[in-house]
């Protein structure tokens, strides 16, 4: 068979489709400022002052991103003014993240309702398990730091607010069979991965990668996006990888937002085996976490 009469598979087309979004111009409702920053991002020698400056042009933009990092969810713990602000507290990565999902927000309420809450609650939950694993010890009583692989945490709020992103790429390109894929999952008690294989060739947390890599974004966050279903794939940022895959599966199993289905797996053996926690330190996760679950109304 000639390969080039082949037909193209959608996995292909969304490879291209992800590709030709190149510093993601072609999604509508982004702001133009966003690539601008993307592109200064993608320069080595960038500037905060400059980006800094870029991002405070646009108000409303700016406004959304204050009332993240002032939020509960963030949970700095002094008031941060101004983007410029912001940029030097935060690190251009970490403001870049929240820029983009804050972005997506209004397209990711309209793909799919909860999945902002989802992403939120998923990145907050990252976070607080981060740092936990920073400041605590784990369940054997040694003492963790950043030296021996403990995440960031700031990254990680990151990572977990763009982690499921790609579904919002799937319902803008394939709207048709992004809504067959809810359905199937609603009936199906599989993994929602699977289900966007079979029709798509191809799953949100591989498309997610490709995008968050599109946007220049650190391996520390685009690697964890794309293993987040396949912890024992990861090479690198294992830790990472590991809490973000707890924080989604924390998050679906409190049942906080939506994220496509509603077939809860069983807890990934990898995940606590990487991490080195015990079903104790999930409980006090769970309890100090789950209690924010009322703050999201302020984000509506
Ligand atoms: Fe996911
Ligand atoms: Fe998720």
């Amino acid at each position: 068979m000639n390969i080039q009469n082949k037909p193209k598979r959608r996995g292909d087309i969304l490879y291209e489709l992800v590709s030709s979004i190149k510093r993601i111009k072609d999604i509508p409702t982004l702001p133009k400022i966003l690539s601008k920053i993307s592109e200064e991002m993608g320069n080595d020698d960038y500037s905060i002052k400059d980006i800094g400056e870029l991002m405070s042009l646009d108000i409303s933009f700016s406004s959304r991103i204050l009332r993240m990092v002032n939020s509960p969810f963030y949970g700095f713990p002094q008031r941060i003014y101004s983007i410029k602000h912001a940029i030097v507290l935060l690190g251009a990565n970490v403001l870049k993240s929240i820029v983009i999902s804050t972005s997506v927000f209004t397209i990711m309420k309209e793909a799919m309702e909860g999945l902002w809450e989802h992403s939120l609650f998923c990145a907050f939950t990252a976070k607080y398990i981060a740092a936990m694993l920073l400041n605590g010890s784990d369940k054997k009583g040694n003492k963790m730091s950043k030296e021996n692989g403990i995440a960031d945490a700031d990254m990680m709020f990151s990572a977990g607010l763009m982690h499921d992103i790609g579904k919002v790429i799937t319902a803008i390109a394939f709207r048709d069979d992004f809504k067959k894929i809810m359905i199937i999952a609603e009936e199906d008690k599989r993994p929602l991965t699977d289900i966007e294989h079979d029709i798509l060739n191809i799953s949100h947390d591989q498309l997610g990668y490709m995008l968050a890599k599109e946007w220049n974004l650190p391996s520390s966050i685009y690697l964890p996006i794309k293993y987040h279903h396949n912890v024992n794939l990861a090479s690198e940022f294992k830790t990472e990888t590991a809490i973000l895959n707890l924080s989604d599966f924390l998050t679906r199993a409190m049942g906080i937002g939506y994220s496509g289905n509603t077939y809860i797996e069983k807890i990934n053996t990898d995940t606590v085996n990487i991490l080195n926690i015990d079903l104790n330190f999930i409980k006090n996760i769970v309890e100090e976490v789950y209690p924010f679950k009322n703050e999201l109304s302020i984000f509506d």
